[in-house]
């Protein structure tokens, strides 16, 4: 008797401690889901049933009802999917648009919900019926930003870039050449970890602290803790100070790791951010270079020393004569003299460390699926490819490129479809903004509008916006009408870029990147541009596209 009240009061504890803990999670879960990435696994009923209870739960999706109506659809379509019956998956795909649109007005669903469910309905056709395939997209940003990783202007990576972007477009059978343009002098930063296979780290210079000379300076780590004097004794000399960030100065930690005989400073975040720690010295001038890390790095490093010395060589220096690369592919029509020239646009490179997944690979690698499925044009058009590099220093490669146009090839250019950032994941960036410089509507804009009326695509979903920041500036001060295609949130003010977190840092990554949203990139634009061109496809070619991701 005893003993089973013992018990039962114990699993009432342990039912109720489940309770508090599911309870706190879910609340928390609730909270953030709205700053979470769209699911994709692959099986795209599964992720849209998925998203569909983080709506519910996030307040997006307001009624049971309006769950289960959607959620009974979508279990219809994959029914007729895992039937082989594609007509009819089109055809209640088609009639899914149309309950969003009636949830959405009817206030069931909220306008982000519609469009994100939009988007992977979208995304179904478009795997089935079109040309453009996401699948052939993800593979190219994935080796642009996880195989060769951060694509800096001048630097080894954004030329890596180019050479691949290169052999990509000059296989489909186009006239291709690399551009260098001249940029300013770069500072580069490595920090090697010469115990681990010269794994190379993110880092940040601090500045008042000098740059290295030669290669760098070479030592072991000895670890500081917070950077008090009392942190330091006679085995610090000669390494390189690993010091937290927090509590005491930057400037007080360096002086007492130069009072100690260090000679070098890496200072770790003490909090999880998507960027490098940026500190001040205030009046210090040290004579050793100081860098922070991030908490994730530093923390291993502390863990690592536990097992035994770890040796690092940190090179900060300045890089005079520095090259950024555009890559250019072309198709000139045979026997027409001076043709019209249509141009798409991306940017090739990448901040400094970080991986570009979506800005910008992913635009790059749509422009590539697009040069792809435009390899076999034969109209009367030029078709013109550009990736660009050190358009983050202020459009570099497009405006050296423009900047070398002769005055007809201007004149003779008729577009500019600027590809940056075409597939965040991150949900409340719903919409595929066209940015163009005024905010006036364009040919590029129109254009891409008629596309998508004739996909079915709602214009709401393609709203027209003034944003500058991309090459599609330099295009668009030559006179020739252009047009940036990026994800963001709706009702994004003029001027404005409400977009994902994940923006210019080191969490830039594939897994933040939509399929989804690019298939619908892909799919309007191609629609659009092939309208211009007068381009007629000989039938689908996108056999070895389906439902499931190829992998
Ligand atoms: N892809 C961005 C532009 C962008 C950012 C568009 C946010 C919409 C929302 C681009 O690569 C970029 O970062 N551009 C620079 C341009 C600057 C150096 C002139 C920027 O906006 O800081
Ligand atoms: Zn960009």
């Amino acid at each position: 008797m005893k003993r089973f009240g013992l018990k039962k009061v114990f699993s009432i504890a342990i039912i109720i401690a489940f309770l508090l803990g599911a309870n706190q999670m879910s609340s928390t879960a609730a909270e953030n889901r709205i700053f979470n990435d769209m699911p994709h696994t692959g099986n795209v009923f599964a992720d849209m049933e998925k998203q569909i209870d983080y709506f519910k739960e996030d307040g997006n999706i307001r009624s049971d009802i309006a769950v289960r109506t959607l959620k009974m659809h979508i279990s219809g379509v994959a029914l007729f999917q895992k039937q082989g019956q594609t007509d009819k998956v089109i055809k209640q795909m088609q009639s899914f648009k149309r309950l969003l649109d009636n949830q959405k007005s009817s206030g069931g669903i909220s306008g982000i919900a519609h469009d994100v469910l939009n988007t992977y309905t979208q995304y179904a056709i478009g795997k089935i019926n079109g040309s453009f395939n996401s699948d052939n997209v993800m593979k190219h940003i994935k080796h642009l930003s996880v195989d060769i990783g951060p694509r800096e202007a001048g630097s080894e990576g954004e030329r890596a870039g180019a050479e691949y972007i290169e052999s990509v477009l000059k296989s489909y059978g186009y006239e291709t050449k690399i551009e260098e343009a001249p940029r300013s002098n770069r500072v580069e930063l490595i920090l090697k970890v010469l115990s681990d296979n010269n794994k190379k780290l993110p880092l940040r210079a601090v500045s008042g602290a000098p740059q290295t000379t030669g290669d760098g300076i070479t030592g072991n780590i000895y670890h500081a803790g917070a950077g008090q004097p009392s942190d330091f004794t006679a085995a610090a000399r000669g390494k390189v100070a690993l010091i937290q960030n927090g509590g005491i100065t930057a400037g007080a930690k360096v002086q007492n790791a130069m009072a100690a005989g260090a000679i070098g400073v890496l200072i770790y975040d003490n909090q999880d951010r998507f960027t490098l720690p940026s500190v001040s010295l205030g009046s210090v001038r040290p004579n050793i270079p100081v860098a922070t890390i991030t908490k994730k790095d530093g923390e291993a490093f502390v863990s690592q020393l536990s097992k035994g010395n770890i040796e690092v060589q940190l090179s900060i220096k300045t890089l005079t004569n520095q090259k950024t690369v555009n890559v250019i592919a072309v198709k000139k029509p045979k026997g027409i003299e001076n043709p019209e020239i249509y141009y798409i646009g991306s940017h090739l490179d990448s901040v400094a460390f970080a991986p570009g997944a979506n800005d910008d690979a992913s635009g790059t690698s749509t422009l590539m699926e697009l040069a792809r499925i435009f390899k076999d044009y034969d109209g009367d058009k030029e078709l013109r490819f550009a990736a660009f590099g050190g358009e983050e220093l202020g459009f570099v490669g497009s405006k050296y490129h423009i900047g070398n146009l002769s005055e007809d090839e201007v004149k003779r250019t008729k577009v500019q479809f600027q590809m940056d950032m075409t597939g965040t994941a991150w949900v409340p960036a719903s919409q595929l903004f066209i940015n163009t410089v005024d905010g006036k509507s364009n040919l590029v804009s129109q254009s891409t509008h008629q596309a998508a009326e004739k996909l079915d695509i709602n214009k709401d979903l393609l709203p027209v916006h003034m944003l500058s920041r991309s090459d599609h500036v330099p295009f668009h001060e030559k006179g020739v009408p252009s047009a940036l295609f990026i994800w963001m949130e709706p009702g994004t003010p003029p001027g404005g870029a409400n977009i994902e977190p994940y923006y210019h840092s080191l969490e830039d990554k594939i897994e933040h990147v939509s399929p989804e949203r690019v298939q619908l990139t892909g799919d309007v634009v191609f629609k659009a541009i092939s309208d211009l061109i007068g381009f007629q496809e000989n039938g689908g070619n996108n056999e070895e596209a389906s439902l499931k991701d190829a992998s």
